[in-house]
Formats: C-alpha cells, sequence, structure tokens
C-alpha cells in the first residue's frame, strides 16, 4: 500500500510516500523558517502564499523521489486540521484536486494524529494502546492511543504551549525564532539550578499544563536584570528553562500513565526535539518501569511522512473524505 502525504497547516510545505503504513520512500519538505525570522514568527498571509508557490513542486519530487506515479498509489492523505487556516487550505485544496482528477481516495489527517505516528515510522513495534506527551508550538496534550484512530485527551494546556514558551523565553534573551532548539543549544553548557522558576498549579485538573507563568517569569527576569544593568547568562537561563518545561511534562505525563494503567509512553511534537525533554521522560520511564518511544529526530518537527503514516492507518479503519472536506483552524483530535 502506498499513500501520499501532504502537510502545510504551518510555515512547512511538505510531502511523503510511504510503504505499508510504516516505511518511507520519499520525504520532502521545503521550510520557510528564514522568511519569518525576520519578523520573529509566522506571518500567516505569508505563509499561505508560499504553500502556494511551492506546494507542486514539493509533491512532485516526493513522487519521484520514491519513483511512484500518481497511479501507483492507493490514496492521497492530507492534514485538514489544526493549524493556520490559510495555510492548511492550499494543502487541502491540492490533495482533493490531486485525488478527483487521480480517482484515488482522500483522506483526512489530524496534525496531531499526525506527530503521534512519527513514532510508528521510527518504532516498527509500537502498537496502540499506549499514553502520549503532544508538545508543539501550538499544543500541549496528554492523549490516549487507544487504536490507530481514537484519541482521548487527558490532559492540555490552560494557555501556552510548551514550545511557544520556548520561543518566547527564547526571544526575550535575544534569539531568533523559532528559539526552542537555541534554547535547547545554550542549555548544553548552562546550569539547570541556576535559577529557580515558577512549575504551576493547574486547578480542576491534575493532568492540564500552564506555561504562561513561567514564560512571564522569564520574560520580567530579563527586563528586570536589563534595568538594573546586570547581564544573566544565557546558558544557565537556557538550562534552567529546558530543565523546568521537561520536569512538568514529564512528572503530569508519569502521573497519567499511573493514573490510568498504561505500560507504555510516547513523546510526539515539535517539542520532542528537545534534548531536555528526550533525556528527562526518557530516565523517568526507565526508573517508573514504563516502556518509552520518541521519534527519531528527523522526524519531530512537521513532515510530510507522519501524515503519510496516520493517513494510512485511517485510509484502513476506512476514514475518507469527499470532495466537500474542509480545513479546520481548530478541531478536537477525536473528531476524524
Ligand atoms: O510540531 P512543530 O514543528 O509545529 C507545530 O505543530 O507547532 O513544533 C514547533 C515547535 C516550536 O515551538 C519549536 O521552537 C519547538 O517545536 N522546537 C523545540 C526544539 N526543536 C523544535 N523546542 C525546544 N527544543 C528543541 N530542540
Ligand atoms: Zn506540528
Amino acid at each position: 500500500m502506498l499513500v501520499l502525504g501532504i502537510e502545510s497547516s504551518c510555515d512547512e510545505t511538505a510531502a511523503s510516500v510511504v510503504k505499508d503504513c510504516r516505511t518511507i520512500c520519499s520525504s520532502v519538505i521545503s521550510t520557510q523558517i528564514e522568511e519569518h525570522k525576520k519578523y520573529g514568527g509566522v506571518v500567516p498571509e505569508i505563509a499561505s502564499r508560499r504553500h502556494c508557490e511551492n506546494i507542486l513542486g514539493v509533491v512532485r519530487k516526493a513522487l519521484d523521489d520514491a519513483a511512484v506515479s500518481l497511479a501507483d498509489l492507493d490514496a492521497v492523505a492530507v492534514t485538514c486540521a489544526p493549524g493556520l487556516i490559510g495555510a492548511l487550505l492550499v494543502g487541502v485544496s491540492f490533495a482533493k484536486a490531486l485525488a478527483l482528477s487521480s480517482g484515488k481516495p482522500l483522506v483526512p489527517v489530524h496534525h496531531i494524529a499526525g506527530h503521534i505516528a512519527s513514532n510508528y515510522i521510527t518504532h516498527p513495534e509500537l502498537e496502540p494502546p499506549y499514553l502520549c506527551i503532544v508538545a508543539s508550538g501550538g499544543h500541549s496534550h496528554i492523549i490516549e492511543v487507544l487504536s490507530y484512530t481514537k484519541f482521548r485527551i487527558v490532559g492540555r494546556t490552560r494557555d501556552d504551549a510548551a514550545g511557544e514558551c520556548f520561543d518566547k523565553c527564547a526571544r526575550a534573551m535575544g534569539f531568533p525564532y523559532p528559539g526552542g532548539v537555541h534554547v535547547d543549544n545554550a542549555a548544553q553548557s548552562g546550569d539547570p539550578t541556576a535559577f529557580r522558576l515558577p512549575r504551576p498549579v493547574v486547578a480542576g485538573s491534575e493532568f492540564d499544563f500552564s506555561f504562561s507563568g513561567l514564560k512571564t517569569n522569564v520574560i520580567n527576569l530579563i527586563h528586570n536584570s536589563e534595568q538594573k544593568g546586570i547581564v544573566l547568562n544565557k546558558n544557565d537561563l537556557s538550562a534552567s528553562i529546558q530543565h523546568t518545561i521537561a520536569e512538568i511534562l514529564t512528572e503530569k505525563t508519569i502521573s497519567a500513565a499511573q493514573a490510568l494503567g498504561y505500560e507504555k509512553i510516547a513523546l510526539a511534537g515539535g517539542v520532542s526535539a528537545n534534548s531536555g525533554v528526550r533525556s528527562t521522560l526518557s530516565e523517568a520511564c526507565r526508573r517508573h518501569g514504563f516502556e518509552f518511544f520518541m521519534p527519531d529526530k528527523s522526524l519531530c518537527g512537521d513532515n510530510g511522512a507522519m501524515i503519510a503514516c496516520q493517513g494510512s492507518y485511517n485510509f484502513l479503519a476506512g476514514i475518507t473524505a469527499d470532495e466537500t472536506l474542509n480545513a479546520a483552524a481548530t478541531l478536537p483530535i477525536d473528531s476524524i
């Protein structure tokens, strides 16, 4: 079975051909980061325009690299939600046209389900059920993966996502967008205990996150010291931020897995590339006896392979769409 996956929810235009759900035949990613850097974040209008310009070339290259033609495909999968609406619409419209003109089934994919699926590509032995922590620029969710296509959210962020917190703290320290990776790099030579940063207490749900207090605390710390002419050690601050975020994500995930009786824990989303999050969660899983899975670094960020993989499972479960498929900026993961 060959499935083409198309991703355009944010600032990466990506396409990939995946064989039998988990084997990557090709993966093409065209990133717009350099252009959005000038503005300190993604400019939605520019993102849509670049997707529009790039998508045909990216999809054509994905087919060429895999040495397949449209006729060889079993289905065309596309991210239809959540994300920047104008950006999503480019991928959805393109996939619809491709599916209609080739007579191939069209398969809608939820972006977060795609991130979760990146673990299937990295770990051929991984099968549901398990608990997954998805941390990206827009989301921080603890999700029960009940089957390949059934999900239940047990915890979510009440405000900022973990990646957003990394990026905003990074911006306050003067790092370019997207700052998460710069914090990670600086943290390598910093002391994680140098700054005591707040850990949120979220009333109501023990598995929900809140990162806005941490972000505000870091921004205030930087502004106050600037006013006093004190130069903060960026490596120490980065290491402290990374350590705090990693511990928050880890603690909630471990207690959710214990409370719900899971034996396997997976990590996914852009923040799964973070070295501190990877090592803290992996070590905690080892200590508490959980089997731990995380995506290969090349699959942590947005890519077409994760969409093709999840699209394959959706297709096998009979989840397809017709020409009325629309994109949605927000949509719960259990609605596809
Ligand atoms: O999943 P993703 O590529 O896009 C969304 O779906 O949001 O995630 C992007 C997020 C950004 O906030 C980025 O700074 C963060 O993932 N990120 C990192 C690292 N690499 C990417 N955060 C911390 N450390 C990293 N190494
Ligand atoms: Zn993403």
